[in-house]
Formats: C-alpha cells, sequence, structure tokens
C-alpha cells in the first residue's frame, strides 16, 4: 500500500478491499453498512477510545450483525434485516471527525454520537439518509456552517447540535415538516432566526448570536409550538401580539436579548412561563399579563419599565406566582397584597422607583434606587 495515512480515499479503498479478507464469517450485514462502519471508527482517534467502550467493541473480524453479539459489537449500533438502523455511541470523549461516509447507512434512523468530543464540520453528505428520524450530535466541537442540505432530511423528528462552534446562519428549516425539536443552543450562529417547519414543538437556540427582530412569516402556523428558548442573543424591536396568539405556547425565554417593545395580545390560553428579562424594553407594564389564565412566572426585570404596577398583577385569582421587575423604573405603592404576603406572590421589586416597599417583605429585599435617579427618569417628577 502506498503510504495510505497520506490520501483519505485511499484509506477508504483499502477498507471496502478489506472487508471480504477481514469478516471469515458469512456477511449478513449489506456490505455497504460495514465500510461505513470501518470509515466511522478510522475516523475516531485511536487512543480516545477506551478499552471499555463501545467503540473498542467494533472488532470487524466479525460481522456487525451477526448473533450472538458476546465480544464483537456489543453496544453502539441496532441492526434490522441485516442493516444498520441506529448508531448511539456511549459518551467516551471520543476524540475525531464524523465521516461523510456515514451517508451509506442509508436505512438508519437513530444517529446519536453526543457528549463526545467529535470535531470538524458536519458532512454535508448526511442529507442522503432519508430514514433519519433522530440526529444527536449535542455536546461536542463541531464547526462550521449546518449544511443546508439538512433540509433534505424529510423524517427527521429531533435535530440537537446544541452545545458545538457551530457559525454561519441557520439555514431554511420549514422542509422538514416532521421535525419536533430543534435545539442548536450555545453554539455561534448568527444571522435570523430562520424558517421554522410548522411540526416544531421546542424551538431552542438558547446563546448564540441571532439577531433582528422576531418575524410573523417565520412562525406562521406554527400551532404546536410549545417551548420557545432564544435567550442570550442579540434579537431587537418588538415583540408583537401575532406572538402570543401562537396557540400551544407555554414556556417563553427571550431573556438578556435587546427588545426594545413588548405588545401582547389582549387574551392566551395556555402561557406558563415568560422571561423578558434583561431587554432593552420600555413603556409600561403590560396590564395583560395578569389577565392569562395560566401565567404563573413572569420575570421582567432589569428593562426600561415605568409606572405602576399593574392591579391586574395582584387581582384575586390571579394565576401569578412568581413575579421578577427587579431593576427598572417602576413608581407608586406596590399591591398591598403583595406587601402582605396575601397574594401569595414570590420575586423581586428591588431596584425601582417604588414607594414604600418595606425591606421586611420578602420581595422588597433589594432596596430600591436613589431619588435622583428617578427623579431623571421621570423628568424631575418624582410621582407618577
Ligand atoms: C479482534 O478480535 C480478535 C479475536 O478476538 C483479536 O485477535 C484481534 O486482535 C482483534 N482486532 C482488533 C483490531 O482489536
Ligand atoms: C447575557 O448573554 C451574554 C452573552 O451570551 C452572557 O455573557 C451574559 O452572562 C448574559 N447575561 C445574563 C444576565 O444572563
Ligand atoms: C430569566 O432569565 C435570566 C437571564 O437568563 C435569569 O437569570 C433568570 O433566572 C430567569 N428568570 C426566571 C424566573 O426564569
Amino acid at each position: 500500500m502506498p503510504k495510505p495515512k497520506s490520501n483519505p480515499f485511499t484509506i477508504v479503498f483499502f477498507f471496502i478491499f478489506s472487508i471480504s479478507t477481514l469478516v471469515k464469517v458469512q456477511s449478513v450485514t449489506f456490505s455497504d453498512d460495514i465500510a461505513a462502519l470501518l470509515a466511522f471508527k478510522s475516523a475516531v482517534k485511536p487512543t480516545s477510545i477506551p478499552p471499555t467502550s463501545c467503540l473498542a467493541t467494533w472488532n470487524f473480524s466479525t460481522d456487525p450483525c451477526s448473533v450472538p453479539r458476546v465480544t464483537h459489537f456489543t453496544c453502539g449500533i441496532t441492526c434490522s434485516n441485516n442493516r444498520i438502523v441506529q448508531l448511539t455511541l456511549d459518551s467516551q470523549s471520543y476524540t475525531g471527525t464524523l465521516t461523510p461516509l456515514v451517508s451509506k447507512l442509508t436505512q438508519l434512523i437513530n444517529l446519536d454520537i453526543g457528549d463526545n468530543n467529535f470535531y470538524g464540520p458536519i458532512p454535508s453528505s448526511i442529507s442522503s439518509l432519508p430514514n433519519l428520524k433522530t440526529l444527536i450530535l449535542r455536546v461536542n466541537s463541531f464547526s462550521g456552517q449546518i449544511p443546508s442540505s439538512i433540509a433534505a432530511l424529510r423524517s427527521l423528528q429531533t435535530l440537537d447540535l446544541s452545545r458545538n462552534s457551530i457559525s454561519g446562519s441557520i439555514p431554511n428549516l420549514k422542509p422538514l415538516e416532521l421535525l419536533t425539536r430543534l435545539d442548536l443552543s450555545y453554539n455561534k450562529l448568527s444571522g435570523t432566526v430562520p424558517e421554522l417547519p410548522r411540526s416544531l414543538n421546542e424551538l431552542a437556540i438558547k446563546a448564540n448570536s441571532l439577531s433582528g427582530s422576531l418575524s410573523e412569516s417565520e412562525f406562521s402556523g406554527l400551532t404546536r409550538l410549545t417551548v420557545v428558548e432564544l435567550s442570550d442573543n442579540s434579537l431587537t424591536g418588538t415583540l408583537n401580539p401575532w406572538f402570543f396568539l401562537l396557540p400551544s405556547l407555554q414556556q417563553v425565554d427571550l431573556a438578556n436579548n435587546s427588545l426594545t417593545r413588548v405588545v401582547p395580545a389582549d387574551s392566551n390560553a395556555e402561557l406558563v412561563a415568560l422571561n423578558l428579562s434583561y431587554n432593552k424594553i420600555g413603556g409600561f407594564l403590560p396590564a395583560s399579563f395578569g389577565e392569562y389564565p395560566l401565567l404563573r412566572s413572569l420575570a421582567l426585570s432589569y428593562n426600561k419599565f415605568r409606572g405602576p404596577i399593574p392591579w391586574q398583577y395582584s387581582k384575586k385569582g390571579s394565576s401569578l406566582q412568581r413575579l421578577f421587575l427587579e431593576g427598572n423604573y417602576l413608581n407608586g405603592s406596590p399591591p398591598a397584597g403583595f406587601i402582605s404576603g396575601a397574594a401569595g406572590v414570590t420575586g423581586s421589586l428591588g431596584d425601582n422607583c417604588l414607594q414604600s416597599c418595606p425591606v421586611s417583605s420578602q420581595l422588597c429585599l433589594k432596596s430600591q434606587k436613589p431619588v435622583s435617579i428617578c427623579q431623571q427618569a421621570y423628568g424631575g417628577k418624582p410621582k407618577s
């Protein structure tokens, strides 16, 4: 062999050629699948494969799908009709790249190599896995862009690329019509929130560098969207009523962005928790949040809200239990029920311009802003 290490294609040829000689038992597994598994393992640094790990049992002197699997291929793969349908690795700090030849596993349904140390690009050839339902590459060191070909994975239900170093903008994901769970959190993604598939249940793109405002067109028809986790980005603009009218919305975290306005819908049936803390939202606190029948946790801390706390937040029968309003310019007196504890509300009202927020109340532990700052905020008039 001419120096096989110098050319990846030579290595691949070598492996394909070698299968017939290596596999002594009668081959049951589809040969392309064996070639793909060989290429997969050879792309992982041998020194990162502990003797007790799954990959260590991948010894190609036996056929991957032959039974009984006592010492070889004891874990990491599942076969069905002599095809590999599942590749789910243990978490071992395996270090290496994901071979483009993974695309030969055309019957693959689940691919999960999360919590390891795979690096390099996500091969665009991954798009030729028509049956893939779950793609989990979370907690690795993948870099480069999300290949736009990913939109061709029409069976995909779960896509989790969180906690890698993936950059660039997010491709249009609308064609993934069965996708229910998308997690791209903790990467280096930029650009705007992409077009999203209508099947989506959970959207998480936390801690990236997304910019622009949330637009109705990206979210249109997302009737099953339950969780929105977009905190720690650079989103701007107004959160408009259409957002609060998404019919299944329960948990929303948009904290630590640069939103400047929130205009909630008058009514909302499902919302349980909303976090808009650490934005740049000005204006009065929206009274309608007090009317949302299931809203239990409302965090609006560290914004530029002003004016009084709406009476709706403390009215009898209100569902609000956790209320974080710290670090705004709210004035007037807090509702009596908050201070007496009768409303059963916990949270924080400190660092505002409130009068009579006694430190005896848990809500008022943090002191109010200095009078001078409040006078400045209200144009010299400390009262509303
Ligand atoms: C595979 O297993 C055989 C027999 O158990 C052993 O002799 C051989 O060294 C193993 N090969 C590798 C690459 O571990
Ligand atoms: C806001 O996000 C930035 C960058 O993602 C992060 O460094 C910072 O700790 C976050 N701040 C809060 C209050 O969560
Ligand atoms: C809201 O988000 C901020 C910033 O990420 C976080 O510190 C805070 O704990 C969150 N509040 C609630 C009630 O979840």
